[in-house]
This record gives structure tokens, sequence and C-alpha cells, in this order.
């Protein structure tokens, strides 16, 4: 009994030492798959090459006829997180270069948006008032037909409504009604598009060396 009980002591912890010996390969692996993504993937000239990485190696979700540009930094914990979390861009939408897309949380991105150059896509911060610098992640949505202007910032929990113009530089957050057009920090409505402007279909997105 003792030595059966004893092999079964020694078989476990032989399980637990490989899980442990495992256990810092895991954040190496995630650390070198960020690495890959940002500093070699991002910047090879291929729209297709990017995107198979994208989404059979990210599990990021892209539509037909999207483009994302090269030099897109992409912010994630690992191919996991992602697919529990979701990354979704519609269809015919448009991601410029060097956008930053923080897939730490949940982003959706609908069809035919437009995304300008260097645009920040945020969705995850520091609780302040908490002991430790706890992270906390609140989803971003995008809907169809929004146009982000040049180095604009969309903090955490924002969803921009359907058609809205959000322009360059500015900040957004909260929620930014259907074809409203904002602007400053934090970013306020400055003016409207009119319903009849957010209706075209984007085709040939994906420009080489783009
Ligand atoms: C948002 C935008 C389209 C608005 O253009 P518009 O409808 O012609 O607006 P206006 O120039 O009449 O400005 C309306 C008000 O918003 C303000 N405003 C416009 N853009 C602003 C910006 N980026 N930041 C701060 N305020 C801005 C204007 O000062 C003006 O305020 P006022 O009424 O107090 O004078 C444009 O300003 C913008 O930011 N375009 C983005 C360009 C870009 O990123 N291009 C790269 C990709 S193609």
């Amino acid at each position: 009994m003792t030595a059966v009980l004893g092999r079964r002591g020694i078989a476990q912890r032989g399980d637990c030492d490989a899980a442990e010996a495992r256990r810092p390969l895991i954040p190496l692996l995630a650390s070198l798959l960020r690495y890959a993504t940002n500093h070699v993937v991002s910047h090879l000239p291929s729209h297709t090459a990017r995107q198979w990485w994208y989404r059979r190696v990210l599990g990021i979700r892209i539509g037909r006829g999207s483009a994302v540009d090269l030099g897109c930094f992409v912010w994630f914990f690992g191919p996991s997180q992602i697919r529990r979390d979701g990354v979704h861009i519609g269809a015919r939408t448009k991601i410029n270069r060097d956008c930053c897309i923080d897939a730490r949380g949940p982003v959706t991105i609908g069809d035919n948006v437009s995304i300008s150059p260097s645009v920040a896509i945020i969705t995850t911060q520091h609780i302040l008032g908490e002991p430790g610098f706890p992270l906390q992640t609140k989803g971003v949505v995008i809907e169809d037909h929004v146009w982000i202007g040049m180095r604009a910032i969309v903090l955490p929990g924002t969803n921009i409504g359907r058609g809205a113009v959000i322009a360059a530089g500015a900040v957004a957050r909260g929620e930014i009604p259907p074809l409203a057009v904002v602007a400053g920090v934090p970013a306020r409505i400055v003016s409207w598009r009119p319903e009849t402007a957010a209706t075209y279909q984007f085709e040939g997105l994906a420009e080489l060396f783009e």
C-alpha cells in the first residue's frame, strides 16, 4: 500500500515537475509571438501574409476586402486571450499604417470603416484607486462607416456609432452618437454628418507596399 502510494506520489510529483518546467515557457512563447507580430510580420510587404498571421496565428477575425496596413502594432497577451475576448474587423475596412490596436480586450470594428494613420484604439488601463496597479479592460466598438482621423485616440469602453467621424488628434471616449462629428480633447460634438454621406462601399483597399 505504502509502495503504491509512494509510486503514485512520485508520479504525481513528476507530472507537477513537468508542468512547472513548462510554465516559464508559456510567457517566453507569448513574448516571442508578440515580437514576431509587431517587429517582423507587421513589416512584411504582403497583405496576404500579414492577414494570414492575424487570422490564423492570433485569431483576429477579419472580413473580406479589409486591409491592415504596414506597421500596425497589435497589443495582446496571447492568442488564446485574443480568441477568448474577440477581436473582429468587418468587411471592406481600412486600418492605415502605424495604428495601434489594443487587443488585450474586446474590439469590434464594423464594415467600411476608415481608420487613418497612427490611430490608437485602447481597451486596457490601470485602476488608479486600487493597490497593486491592477489592469482593467473595457471593450471598444466602432460601427460601420466610421471615419477616425489621424492620430486620434479611442479610450477603453468607447462606442462609436454608425457613420460618426472622430477628428484628427481627438481623444474619443464614452458614447459617440451615430453620424456625430467629434473633435478635441476630450472629443465633443462639433457637427453632424448627413445620413446620405454614410452609404459608400470601399474597394481595393489592399495596396502594394502600404
Ligand atoms: C473632423 C474634420 C473632418 C472636420 O472637418 P469640418 O467638418 O470641415 O469641420 P470644421 O473645420 O468646420 O470645424 C468645425 C469645428 O471643429 C473644430 N475642429 C475641427 N477639426 C478639429 C480637430 N482635429 N481638432 C480640434 N478641433 C477641430 C474646428 O476648430 C471648428 O470649431 P469652431 O466651430 O469652434 O471653429 C477635420 O477637422 C479633421 O479632423 N479631419 C481629419 C483629417 C485626417 O485625419 N486625414 C487623414 C486621413 S484621410
